[in-house]
């Protein structure tokens, strides 16, 4: 099947592109450094020709929520028509479990694009994951001020992103559903706790301090809703502490 990948240069994206090689797919990137802007249009028709699927694992990292909607509503349209044009059968969305209700901040984006995802005439599905393990690491760069970090005080239930490509190439090969069962990883963890154990584990000295953020974005991470709840859901099985040893953390 020949797939694109919207983010296939990103931290999840990599591994989506791998795993749809592994698996014999022919696969074609879409991301700037691949000469693809979506948000423009840039190469995209062209890149879109002979597609039966596509995995839209694109990024903007932002706490603003104009910038979060502005980016996730303009990616997901253009994506979206330039399907509709190129008669793509297939589309997936990765959002993540557990935002509704935190229509704020970085998540306002993430539920616009799903709106826009779930009214569009392109069949899709809707796949949510948990937090990345890599989130940890996303997170301590961004926070980071000389020897500490200044880390949200979050609860959730990390997966690799290694299993989340699996399950997205999986999502992307069977027919359009609307939405897949959550998947969520095998533990709970607090994203200050993570980076401490990653800082020890590679011997980076960090004080890890974490800080509750205010209004509905500090409760929605604080409360465990990004946990998942108990709807169809598929569990990874990779725990933080094995992913640290793991080959497939990319370094
Ligand atoms: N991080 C988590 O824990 C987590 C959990 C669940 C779901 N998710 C979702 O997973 C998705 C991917 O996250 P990530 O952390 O893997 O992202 P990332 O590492 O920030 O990568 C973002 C990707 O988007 C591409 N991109 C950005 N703007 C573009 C544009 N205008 N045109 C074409 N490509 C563009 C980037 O490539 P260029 O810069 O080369 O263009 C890159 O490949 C996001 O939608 C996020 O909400 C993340």
């Amino acid at each position: 099947m020949r797939i694109a990948i919207a983010g296939g240069s990103g931290t999840v994206g990599r591994h989506v592109v791998g795993a749809a090689r592994r698996r014999g797919h022919d696969v074609v990137a879409l991301s700037r450094s691949d000469g693809v802007d979506v948000v423009s249009g840039t190469n995209l028709d062209r890149s879109l020709v002979g597609v039966e699927a596509v995995i839209d694992v694109l990024n903007r990292t932002t706490l603003a929520t104009a910038k979060s909607v502005g980016f996730f509503t303009a990616a997901t349209q253009s994506l979206l028509d330039a399907e509709e044009r190129a008669g793509v059968g297939h589309h997936v969305a990765l959002s993540i479990v557990g935002i509704d209700g935190i229509d704020t901040s970085y998540y306002a984006g993430k539920l616009a694009q799903e709106r826009l995802v779930a009214g569009s005439r392109v069949p899709h599905t809707i796949a949510r994951a948990t937090q990345f393990h890599e989130f940890a690491e996303q997170i301590a760069a961004q926070t980071s001020f000389g020897p500490i970090a200044l880390v949200p005080r979050t609860l959730s239930r990390p997966v690799a992103a290694a299993e989340v490509a699996e399950h997205l190439v999986d999502v992307a090969t069977a027919p359009p559903a609307g939405r897949a069962p959550d998947l969520v990883g095998p533990r709970d963890e607090t994203l200050a706790g993570m980076i401490r154990r990653m800082s020890a584990h590679d011997g980076v000295r960090r004080r890890v301090i974490d800080v509750r953020f205010p209004g509905a974005y500090g409760r929605g991470l604080t409360s465990g809703a990004l946990r998942g709840g108990d709807g169809p859901r598929r569990q990874g099985t990779l725990t933080f502490d094995e992913w640290l040893d793991s080959p497939d953390r990319l370094r």
